[in-house]
């Protein structure tokens, strides 16, 4: 287990979230600002993505847990990525949607960034997305990260980027 919150547990992932974790990623609604649902495959390769970073990094994508009742809702967590050509470190999430608008997001996001601020040394820390993706961006507010950026992508056609200095987060209460 790598993070508590008061609602959530983030752990590694194992090869055992795959069915979970692919009830998410193949979902429609829930990757509609992606080029496309992930299938088994691509799934399959982004468990191995995150083994790999968490050797790699010491940090990668954590499962989020429900501690109340120990179900999987979703991903959040720190991975470096490639941002208008700078690799930056990045807090992703992912929700599954039964469990969306009730501030697990947030509240995962603001844990991975709590984390990454105490335990690696980055001054600044990231959040992009696609320019339709709202609940994306209004996690990142969430967090505590303002907009800096927008630029053409092929990907997101336009991305957005948010963040947060080490300077700001110090400054929060919390
Ligand atoms: C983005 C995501 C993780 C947010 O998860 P969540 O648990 O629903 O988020 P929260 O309940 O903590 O909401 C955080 C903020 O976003 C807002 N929000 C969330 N979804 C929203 C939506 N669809 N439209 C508008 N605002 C939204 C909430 O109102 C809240 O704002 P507030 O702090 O001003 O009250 C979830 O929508 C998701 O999984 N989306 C699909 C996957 C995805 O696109 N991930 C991001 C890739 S860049």
């Amino acid at each position: 287990m790598v993070i508590e919150t008061e609602r959530l547990l983030l752990r590694e992932f194992t090869h055992e979230d795959f069915p979970a974790l692919f009830e998410m990623f193949s979902d429609p609604e829930t990757m509609r600002h992606y080029p496309k649902p992930f299938d088994e495959n691509r799934t399959k390769d982004w468990i191995e993505w995150n083994l790999q970073n968490y050797k790699d990094y010491g940090f990668g994508l954590w499962a989020v847990v429900l501690k109340k009742t120990g179900d999987f809702i979703g991903d959040c967590g720190l991975t470096i990525q490639n941002i208008d050509g700078d690799l930056l470190p990045e807090i992703g999430y992912h929700i599954n949607k039964k469990y969306w608008r009730r501030g697990f997001g947030s509240e995962a996001a603001r844990a991975v960034r709590d984390w990454a601020f105490e335990h690696t040394e980055y001054d600044c820390l990231y959040s992009y997305m696609k320019y339709t993706n709202i609940g994306s961006y209004s996690t990142a507010m969430a967090n505590g990260m303002k907009k800096i950026k927008e630029y053409s992508d092929e990907k997101n056609e336009i991305s957005y980027v948010y963040a947060i200095t080490r300077k700001e987060w110090s400054a929060l209460e919390r």
